[in-house]
This record gives C-alpha cells, structure tokens and sequence, in this order.
C-alpha cells in the first residue's frame, strides 16, 4: 500500500529525512514513533502529496506521491497534528466544506457525512459550532472529515496530543473500527505503550532514519528478557517464614530462563529471559513442587524502555 524507498527531505542545508526506506501492507496500522524533530511529520507530508520531497519515491497504491500529488489527495485522508481556527461554522457545515473540496455533491457529503459522524460518536453535535467542540471531539471530526472522500490510505499525525485518557480511549477505538473496516492507517504518537496496543506494526525513527520497524509482536520479542515475573506464595504456618523463602529463591533459581530472582517486601521479583511458553512451564513446574502460589503475572511490555534503549536515551 505504501512504498517508500531512499527518502530524503532538505530544509534549505538541513537534511530531515535520509534516506528513508518504509514499506506499509494494505491493512495494516502502523505506529511512527520517535522523539521531536524525527522526521515524521515530514514523512507523512510527503505521502499525503503536501510537500516536495528532495529525492527519493513514494508510491501509494501504485501513484507516484512526488509526481501525482492530485491523485494523492484523493487516496489519501489526512489529519495534521494542528487544528485549525473556524470560527461561524457549524459540524455538518464543516463536513460539507470539506466534502465540496473533493468535488462531491452536497447531497452525498450529507449522506456519508451522517455515517461518518456516528462512527466518531459526534452524531448529536451536527449542528454545534466547530470551535465550540472540547479538544478530543474536535480530533475526531478531524478524522471524520479526513475520511469523506472513503480514502485508502488514513494518515494521522499525533491524534492522541492533548487528550485525557477517556477521549484517547474513545479515539483508540475509532481507529480500532477503522482499522476492521480494512482502513490501512499510519498513526503517528510519542505515547508508545499506547501505540503498541492498537497497532499492526511500528517504526521507530531518529534523525531522519527509520532505526527499528517490524510487527508489533516482532519488536515486542526483543523486550521480553526486560520483563520480571511477580511471584506471591501462600506460606505454611510450621516452617519459619524467612527459611521457606529461601527455599524458594533457590527453587526458582534452579528453573530455567530464570537470571535473578530478588525478595521485595510481599512478593518475590524474577528476572526471566523466556517466552510466554516459558513461564507457563515454569508455573506448573512450581504448582508440581506443591509451592501454593496466590499470584504469578509478568510485566506487560515496555515499549517506552525499548525505545529508550533503541534511540540511545533520545527523548520521547
Ligand atoms: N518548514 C521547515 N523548515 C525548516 N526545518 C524544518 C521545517 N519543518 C521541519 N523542519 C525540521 O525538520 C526536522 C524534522 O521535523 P518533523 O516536524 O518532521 O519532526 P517530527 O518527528 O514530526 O517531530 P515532532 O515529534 O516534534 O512533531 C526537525 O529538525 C525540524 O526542525
Ligand atoms: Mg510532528
């Protein structure tokens, strides 16, 4: 679906992109993350045939980006990271203006209009002022009226920015429904644990280059040993406490994929390089030691660790 292949973006003597090389499935939805000044946002320009690149191509779909920026406009929808001001126009109207920009009928823009504003749960405010819209409603038309030319390709450049934790989860499942719908969608965020969860595949850019991309599971593998088990047991009350923990650390060390084990004051902490098979085994190899364990989970994934570790401690 897009195809970007040796990239590379100047301003003036300052080179933004170099080089960059990006290959996204139709259907997928891709996470761009990186710290300020990445690249990103001049990468998703580029695509959606808004600025001119330096060198390189980018193919959407089969259309030359560089060289069909009109054919672009119309596979591509896109949501700039910045809202504008549009003071005396109301939703529908909104939606309308931007419907007649594509050369669409009002009657049509009205029709897709309604569907699209039920998708992004603004049906009741069709008639509100834009500019009286809290910030997390104003980011969802903004992706309802990138949408009312039923483009291929959806381009997002920091949706979440700004928005509290119900408008972020409302906008996750916008894009979650777009994404069944067959949507392929580029979302860019500096909010990664939250990117990791809703997309297909992430890219992880700095300075200009594309330093880790791959499925989401992929990337993920390389933190697992970044992962510790929380451990809790039931102790017995005949043996001494601090004895039958000792016990068993020991047991534990004994364990495969098991690097470190540390007491903290209610649970016991373990370091453990495997896969989620791995553990499993390692549950029922303690439950057959008739250990009496209240509480076995592992840490969920730290994206935000993996990505530090990646862009050497760029900030996020
Ligand atoms: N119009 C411009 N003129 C000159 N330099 C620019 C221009 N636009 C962007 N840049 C520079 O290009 C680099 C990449 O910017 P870009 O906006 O693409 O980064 P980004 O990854 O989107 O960052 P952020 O996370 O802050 O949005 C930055 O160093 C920026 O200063
Ligand atoms: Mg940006």
């Amino acid at each position: 679906m897009l195809e970007i292949q040796g990239l590379t973006k100047k301003y003036g003597k300052f080179l933004a992109l170099d080089n960059l090389n990006l290959h996204i499935e139709k259907g997928e939805i891709f996470g761009f993350v990186g710290p300020n000044g990445a690249g990103k946002t001049t990468t998703m320009r580029i695509t959606c045939g808004l600025l001119k690149a330096t060198s390189g191509t980018v193919y959407v779909d089969g259309v030359n980006a560089l060289t069909n920026p009109d054919d672009i406009k119309r596979k591509v929808g896109y949501v700039p990271d910045f809202f504008g001001v549009y003071d005396n126009l109301k939703v529908m109207e909104y939606m309308e203006f931007y419907g007649s920009m594509y050369g669409m009928d009002k009657a049509d823009v009205d029709e897709i209009a309604d569907g699209l504003l039920e998708l992004v749960n603004l049906s009741d405010k069709k008639d509100v002022f834009v500019d009286t819209l809290s910030r997390g409603m104003k980011q969802r038309l903004c992706v309802a009226r990138a949408l009312i030319h039923n483009p291929d390709l959806l381009v997002l450049d920091e949706p979440n920015s700004g928005l509290d934790p119900r408008a972020r989860f409302e906008m996750k499942e916008v894009l979650k429904n777009l994404g069944a719908m067959g949507k392929t969608i580029i979302i860019s965020s500096h909010i990664l644990p939250e990117l990791a969860e809703m997309c297909t595949s992430i890219g992880i850019m700095e300075r200009g280059h594309l330093i880790a991309s791959g499925k989401v599971d992929e990337i993920m593998q390389k933190t697992k040993g970044s992962q510790p088990i929380h451990l809790r047991a039931v102790l017995s009350s005949d043996e001494e406490e601090e004895t039958q923990k000792e016990s068993l650390t020991r047991l534990l060390k004994e364990q495969p994929n098991v690097e470190k084990v540390t007491q903290t004051e209610d649970e016991l902490l373990i370091s453990f390089n495997g896969n989620d098979e791995d553990a499993a085994i390692l549950l029922k190899s303690l439950v057959d030691a008739n250990i009496r364990i209240s509480n076995f989970y592992r840490e969920k994934e730290d994206l935000e660790s993996l990505f530090l570790e990646i862009t050497g401690g760029g900030k996020a």
